[in-house]
């Protein structure tokens, strides 16, 4: 094992102080847009991931899938006023796209927000082929806004 570095002895010194990510600098900003949209999206996956465990474990509950497809479509509109003009600053992973291309990130968006809806439909439907479905055309769009707008 390779001796630790200053860098990392000083984050373990510091982590039961910060509570944060090591390594990374403090979100400074007075509405803390960074951090609110991270936490918005964190909210997101936490709804969303549920429901991948279930298909990929083949144990489909219908009900359970149908209370994080509810919980998704409460928490998908969370992030996107956090990503205001000003915000475009350390430690975000958002690239420069997300303000140097906004008219594809928001079709990005919009395709995620059609998805949601649709994966709610589906999860009421309590198909599990129809679920299966919508969750991956869901899962796709988080995948494609992320190749282009997050590092
Ligand atoms: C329209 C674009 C877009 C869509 C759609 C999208 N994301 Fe993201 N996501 C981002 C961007 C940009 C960031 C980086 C935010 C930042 O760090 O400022 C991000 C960050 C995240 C993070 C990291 C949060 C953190 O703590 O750093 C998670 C988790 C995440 N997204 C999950 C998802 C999931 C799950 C979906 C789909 C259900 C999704 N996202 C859909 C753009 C998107």
């Amino acid at each position: 094992m390779p001796a630790p570095t200053l860098r990392s002895l000083l984050c373990l010194a510091a982590l039961p102080l910060l509570l944060s990510a090591c390594g990374e600098p403090a979100d400074t900003h007075p509405d803390k847009p960074v951090t609110q949209r991270r936490a918005a999206f964190n909210t997101i996956l936490k709804a969303f991931e549920p429901m991948g465990m279930m298909l990929r474990d083949k144990r489909y509950d219908a009900d359970a899938f149908l209370q994080s497809a509810e919980k998704l479509e409460a928490a998908k509109e969370g992030p996107w006023r956090h990503f205001t003009a000003d915000s475009n600053y350390p430690p975000t992973k958002a690239t420069d796209k997300v303000w140097s291309e906004s008219a594809k990130f928001e079709e990005e968006r919009q395709a995620f927000l059609a998805a949601t809806s649709r994966l709610l439909e589906a999860a009421r439907s309590k198909d599990e082929a129809k679920a299966t479905a919508a969750y991956e055309a869901t899962h796709n769009t988080c995948r494609s806004c992320h190749k282009t707008f997050k590092k």
